[in-house]
C-alpha cells in the first residue's frame, strides 16, 4: 500500500483522515515521516494554503503528501473569519501562539451582535501532491452561529456552531457523528473520487 504523509501536527485530524483513507493508503504523520516543522500558511485562499502545505511536505519527505486548510465562513460577516479563522482575534501586537479559540469566539459573537443573518458554514479544501499531480477535494457543512457557547467538546468554533445535519451544537456531538458530516469528511470523499478517476 502507498504511503501518504499527512501535513499536519494535529493528532485528531490525522486520526480522522487515517480512518477515512486507511483502505487506500498507509497513512503516516509528518512526525513519523521525520518532519517536525510548522509549515507557514501564506496563501489567501483555502486552496492556496493546502497546496503550499502539501508541496512543502512532499519536498521535505519525498512522499505523496496530503494537506488540508479549513475555516468558518459566516454569511452575515461576508464570509469572515474564513482563511483567518485560526487567527481571527489576533491583534497587531499579539503573537499567534498566545491566541485561544475562546478569544476568536468572543470576537465573532461580538461582531455578530447586531446582525440578523447568523447562517454559516465550515469549509475544507484537501490537497494531495505526489510530485506531479495536484488532486484536490472540497467539502462544506452548514449551520448557524449560536448566541452563546453550547457544549464543551470538539475544538475551535465548535461550541457556537449549530449543525443543520446533526441538529445540535458541534461541541455536543460525538466525534463519530461529527466526522460523518464534517467539512473534512466531505472534502476527503471528494478528493478520493477525483483520485480514483485520475
Ligand atoms: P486549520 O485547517 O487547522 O488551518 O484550521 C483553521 C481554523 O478553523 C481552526 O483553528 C479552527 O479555528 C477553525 N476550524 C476548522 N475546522 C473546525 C472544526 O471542525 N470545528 C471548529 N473549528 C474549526
Amino acid at each position: 500500500m502507498k504511503k501518504l504523509v499527512i501535513a499536519s501536527n494535529n493528532k485528531g485530524k490525522i486520526a480522522e483522515i487515517a480512518e477515512i483513507l486507511g483502505g487506500h493508503f498507509e497513512v503516516v504523520s509528518m512526525k513519523e515521516a521525520g518532519l517536525e516543522v510548522d509549515i507557514e500558511e501564506t496563501g489567501t485562499t483555502f486552496e492556496q494554503n493546502a497546496i503550499i502545505k502539501a508541496k512543502a511536505c512532499f519536498e521535505r519527505t519525498g512522499l505523496p503528501s496530503l494537506a488540508d486548510d479549513s475555516g468558518l465562513c459566516v454569511d452575515g460577516l461576508d464570509g469572515a473569519p474564513g482563511v483567518d479563522s485560526a487567527v481571527y482575534a489576533q491583534s497587531k501586537d499579539a503573537h499567534y501562539s498566545q491566541l485561544t479559540s475562546d478569544q476568536n469566539i468572543d470576537l465573532l459573537l461580538s461582531n455578530l451582535k447586531n446582525i440578523k443573518d447568523r447562517s454559516a458554514k465550515f469549509v475544507c479544501v484537501m490537497v494531495l501532491f505526489d510530485g506531479t499531480r495536484i488532486i484536490s477535494g472540497y467539502g462544506e457543512t452548514h449551520g448557524k452561529i449560536l448566541s452563546e457557547r453550547v457544549g464543551a467538546g470538539g475544538f475551535g468554533y465548535d461550541p457556537i456552531f449549530w449543525s443543520d445535519d446533526l441538529e445540535q451544537s458541534f461541541a455536543l456531538a460525538t466525534a463519530k457523528d461529527k466526522n460523518k458530516v464534517s467539512h473534512r469528511r466531505r472534502a476527503l470523499d471528494d478528493l478520493l473520487k477525483h483520485y480514483q478517476n485520475s
